[in-house]
């Protein structure tokens, strides 16, 4: 059975990649995922606010909002309190792409056009096979519409992409008015995928301290679900390779990525759980799968529970929404 498949125009043994994760804040971390079975690697991130934590970084505060600069750099890390400055994470993915055979995709997270792009040509030059850019933003500002965070959104991955000559995919979470005219649009920038889905993470509320608290649960199999529904919506509509990030733990949700069209399914919770040898594992489920199911390679599977054919996915989507409504019985 073939289980090689291209990612980013990069050749890989199978479908199962390290999504970013502390795991590569060291050399041993990317190590153990290439052990573990991983077939492609993607780095920690390098933030924005990280390389240009005092100058202009926050520069999209006051350009596309209304709050105060000199507030707004008072909520990020100062720029000792990250793990690794800057030039430390260069000199990591250096370290780290001449142990490692498996591709290593770096990934640069941030929202607007600045300085620290550079860090794109950057990091190619330490040795990239791709990048990864990640927009995580959340538009609080009333005055701000989608079309301006769109525009925001899309004059930052050109910016990458002309900064580089490795494949850049692009980053982003689910909440947008029409994901699949700004899926074409990003395609439009240059960029060659699209990893779905950022996860929202959502602080609580500590009721005895009357104090807003971050927490970072680890994700469930459910949330593989809103993925798997988008990538099958966009899969064969969009010239972008499909990459889904979110709910993936066992050989289930990696087939059902496969099926609904993804190129490749990526882990994190998962493997922080279970060790990095959990990649053999999800890994032999897929086989499993496929020789259960007859398949005899992915190209044969990828996109076979896609929406391709369907002509009308909107109305589709209406139909089936009355449907799980009406499902619903009752308790006598
Ligand atoms: C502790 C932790 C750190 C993460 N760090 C990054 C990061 O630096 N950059 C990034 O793009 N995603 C980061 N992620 C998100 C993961 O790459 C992944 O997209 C997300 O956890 C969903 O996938 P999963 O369900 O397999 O965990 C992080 C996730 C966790 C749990």
């Amino acid at each position: 059975m073939n289980l090689k498949t291209t990612y980013l125009g990069l050749p890989l043994e199978h479908p199962l990649v390290a999504s970013a994760s502390p795991l590569t804040e060291k050399l041993d971390g990317f190590l153990r995922l290439e052990d573990g079975g991983a077939s492609a690697i993607v780095m920690h991130s390098l933030f924005e606010e990280q390389v240009l934590h005092e100058e202009e970084a926050l520069d999209h505060y006051l350009h596309y909002g209304h709050e105060s600069y000199a507030e707004a750099l008072s909520y990020f890390p100062r720029a000792h309190e990250y793990r690794l400055s800057p030039e430390r994470h260069l000199d990591l993915l250096a370290r780290a792409k001449e142990r490692v055979s498996v591709p290593i995709i770096a990934s640069l997270n941030g929202v607007s056009r600045g300085g620290w792009v550079e860090y794109a040509r950057l990091l190619e030059e330490a040795g990239a096979d791709a990048l990864e850019l990640n927009l995580y933003y959340i538009p609080t500002d009333p005055a701000l519409s989608g079309a301006e965070v769109e525009a925001m959104y899309l004059e930052t991955i050109r910016a990458v992409v002309e900064e580089v000559r490795i494949p850049v995919a692009v980053k982003v979470g689910h909440a947008f008015t029409a994901f699949a005219h700004f899926a074409k649009r990003v395609e439009g920038t240059g960029a060659k995928g699209l990893v779905l889905f950022n996860r929202f993470y959502q602080p609580d509320i500590d009721l005895e301290r009357l104090e807003y608290v971050p927490t970072l649960s680890l994700s469930r199999p459910y949330e593989a679900l809103l993925r798997l529904h988008w990538i099958a919506l966009l899969y064969g509509r969009v010239g972008l390779e499909l990459a889904l990030t979110g709910g993936v733990h066992s050989g289930r949700e990696a087939a059902k990525g496969i099926l609904a069209g993804a190129q490749v399914v990526m882990m994190t919770s998962a493997v922080l759980q279970q060790g990095p040898g959990h990649f053999r594992t999800v890994l032999e489920e897929l086989r499993a799968f496929m020789e259960e199911r007859g398949y005899e390679s992915l190209e044969e599977m990828r996109g076979a529970m896609s929406y391709q054919k369907v002509a009308e996915p909107a109305a589709l989507e209406r139909a089936n929404y009355l449907k799980v409504l009406g499902s619903y019985r009752l308790l006598p």
